[in-house]
């Protein structure tokens, strides 16, 4: 489980994360919505030891987030950041052999291999690896970075705005992957999404935060509501349930 209590990140007066506590469970597929400037990407970033909070506490797996090492944490937990990108001439497959970092340290093993070219496969990288990764499209490179993380075969994956980029073919295509890393390898996954159908479609639980804030938290049927995507976006929309999905439609 992920448990966060009462935590709060300020930069000078201005208050970004305002006494968040949140309980992800372990397992399954649950989804961060919420506006631009919201905090998702400071409480993603927060929970994976990349930037300290002022106060509160958090914990991965019951390992306290502050004084757990990080190498420690990155055999538990990985992240992909919403703006991680290594400029660095490299191919595919050396992007993803990094991913094996916390393990081998460099020096990459049988197994550490394994996972690579698992990842590689799973993320239908094979025809790519050979190609350097500043010579690829947008989302062609988003779909390696994805790898590199998932090659790390930590239990909790953190993955801000992975369909960055995506086309909606490969949209679906990664959040179905993200499902079935939940479903068929355990991961529990963590994933920031503006798409709120796609949140809805292939989430267990949907946390929706706002100012600083999570303003709700529970399953796509309670979240996926007009009432709330008003409170959480100052939006109007109206919502279908369609072949057991609730579905967000807009206003012209
Ligand atoms: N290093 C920083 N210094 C000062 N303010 C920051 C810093 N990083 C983030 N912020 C502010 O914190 C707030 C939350 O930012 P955060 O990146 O967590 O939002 P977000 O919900 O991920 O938004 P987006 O959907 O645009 O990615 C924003 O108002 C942002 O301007
Ligand atoms: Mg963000």
């Amino acid at each position: 489980m992920i448990e966060t209590s009462g935590v709060t990140k300020a930069y000078g007066d201005a208050v970004v994360l305002d006494g968040v506590d949140l309980k992800i469970p372990t397992g399954g597929l649950t989804s961060i919505i919420g506006p631009n400037g919201a905090g998702k990407s400071t409480l993603l970033s927060i929970i994976s030891r990349l930037t300290p909070m002022t106060s509160g506490s958090a914990w991965v797996d019951g390992l306290d987030v502050s004084r757990t090492p990080t190498d420690q944490l990155a055999r538990r937990l990985a992240i992909l950041r919403q703006e991680n990108h290594i400029a660095a001439r490299v191919t595919v497959r050396d992007l993803v052999s990094f991913g094996r970092y916390p393990h081998s340290r460099g020096r990459l093993t049988f197994e550490d291999r394994a996972h690579v070219d698992q990842a590689l496969r799973f993320l239908e990288l094979e025809p790519l690896a050979d190609r350097f990764i500043d010579e690829m499209s947008g989302g062609q490179r988003q779909r390696a970075y994805v790898a590199m993380v998932l090659a790390q075969d930590t239990d909790y994956v953190l993955l801000d705005e992975p369909l960055n980029n995506l086309d909606m073919k490969h949209s679906a295509a990664m959040m179905r992957l993200l499902r079935r890393a939940a479903d068929e390898l355990g991961r529990t996954v963590v994933v920031v999404l503006h798409d709120v159908n796609f949140a809805s479609c292939y989430s267990d639980c949907i946390v929706a935060m706002r100012d600083g804030r999570v303003r709700r938290s529970g399953p796509p049927e309670e979240i996926v509501q007009p009432e709330v995507i008003r409170e959480i976006y100052d939006l109007d929309v109206t919502v279908h349930e369609i072949e057991g999905h609730r579905t967000v439609f807009f206003y012209r």
